[in-house]
């Protein structure tokens, strides 16, 4: 198991020793990210695309090596990752592309991306010796938390705008967080959390602050590259929030680039709703950094207007020759069966929200025929089934007679 070399900052470069009260940089404040580097000379003699051939471990932690964790018995019982990668031939023939793999992270055991993250924040806990671990959520980081933290025996606190989907807000009560509804926006209940877990000095799983986490989303991109032998695809599609899965997704590639397992990084797409697109706007104004706007989408999770992760954001964005796109609510929801019936994969509206991006940049032409695209789905359609809802055709009603149904199935 590999120990973190160094965390340095992502704005200003300076570098820290890993330690339980590091989070983020001193001289940069909240905005300076850390990133964790490795010494890669070790990793590579630790871990080659031919160990990688005969791992028999289908999770996310076959890349052990190249993540912060310092001890195996720390890792959670419960498995999360090498989700799906589905080839799909249909979508990338409608949308004439060469080919359109979609990544089904809903897959994940309390069913979205933010279980990577929460794997390894509730790892890292212990190897710090924490007993107590909190974060502010949309929803999904807050369900996926209380999950892992059941399975690891730590308390959680978990602060969600009161708002969050039923389902989500169910998820963290069932597996026995100490639930917290926040009167008030994402970036409300974050405040708080913040406040509290200084206050309380509880173990700080905000993906945004914790340099962590986003070592765990970054197997996201590295089973990509490696369910497709290492060959990456021109272009990776994913729905931006605070940044963090976008800032992992970098992170991934960048790290197998730095292993030698690939030969170059896929142009990364951020996509935002029209309602809440802070990156989207730095991103096409050429901003040095991000104005907080407001949030106001259908897509929970993406609700954000202070994004804190944006530093990582904009990088995973402009190192590798990607975009940033906004698509509205109506084209988020019309993603939501389009995707279904074409792939058989159900996402909730942020989870969808990649895909969307795509379909938006191809209509409009700016996808080149012999591009190579992977869509990340994010989270799973069943967070969220009154966006679901209102995407689909009503069910027929009828009473159980054969007479009355055969008029209805006649009359339509
Ligand atoms: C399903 C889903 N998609 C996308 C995101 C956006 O991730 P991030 O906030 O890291 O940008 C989230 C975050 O909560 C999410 O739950
Ligand atoms: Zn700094």
């Amino acid at each position: 198991m590999a120990a973190p070399s160094i965390l340095k900052c992502v704005l200003c470069g300076r570098e820290y020793e890993p330690s339980a009260e590091r989070y983020v940089c001193d001289t940069c404040g909240l905005d300076g990210t850390l990133d964790v580097l490795y010494d890669i000379c070790d990793t590579k003699k630790k871990i080659t695309r031919d160990s990688l051939s005969s791992n028999r471990d289908t999770s996310m932690w076959r890349y052990r090596e190249i993540m912060p964790v310092l001890r195996d018995e720390n890792i959670p019982n419960l498995t999360v990752g090498w989700t799906p990668l589905y080839d799909n031939k249909l979508l990338a023939s409608k949308y004439g592309v060469k080919k359109l793999y979609v990544k089904d992270d809903g897959r994940n055991p309390t069913a979205s991306l933010k279980d990577r993250a929460s794997a390894v924040g509730v790892a890292k806990a212990l190897d710090f010796g924490e007993k107590i671990i909190a974060c502010a959520s949309t929803g999904n980081a807050a369900s996926s938390l209380s999950g892992f933290s059941a399975v690891s025996g730590l308390e959680s606190y978990i602060f969600v705008p009161e708002k969050a989907p039923a389902a989500k807000v169910t998820q963290l009560l069932v597996y026995g967080a100490n639930v917290i509804l926040v009167k008030g926006d994402y970036a409300e209940a974050f405040d708080l959390a913040t406040s509290a877990i200084k206050k309380f000095g509880w173990y700080n799983r905000n993906c945004a602050i914790n340099p962590y986490l986003v070592e765990g989303k970054k197997t996201c991109a590295m089973e990509i590259a490696e369910q497709l032998n290492w060959k990456v695809p021109d272009r990776v599609f994913i729905s931006v929030g605070d940044g963090c899965c976008i800032g992992g997704l970098y992170k991934g590639f960048a790290d197998l680039f730095e292993l030698g397992f690939i030969d170059r990084i896929p142009k990364i797409t951020g996509v935002q709703a029209e309602g809440a697109s802070p990156i989207f706007n730095a991103v096409s104004t050429g901003s040095e950094r991000v104005i907080f706007g407001p949030a106001d989408t259908i897509a929970d999770s993406i609700s954000v207007g202070a994004p804190r992760n944006w530093a990582k954001a904009l990088r995973a964005i402009r190192k590798t020759g990607g975009t940033a796109v906004t698509v509205t609510d109506a084209e988020i929801l019309s993603s939501i069966p389009e995707l279904a019936r074409s792939s058989g994969v159900f996402g909730e509206p942020a989870g969808v929200t990649g895909f969307a991006g795509f379909r938006k940049m191809t209509i409009a032409g700016k996808i080149s025929s012999d591009e190579t695209i992977a869509v990340v789905v994010t989270g799973n359609g069943l967070k969220d089934i009154t966006s679901a809802k209102k995407s689909a055709e009503q069910a027929i009603s009828c009473t159980p007679d054969i007479e009355e149904f055969s008029r209805l199935i006649a009359s339509r």
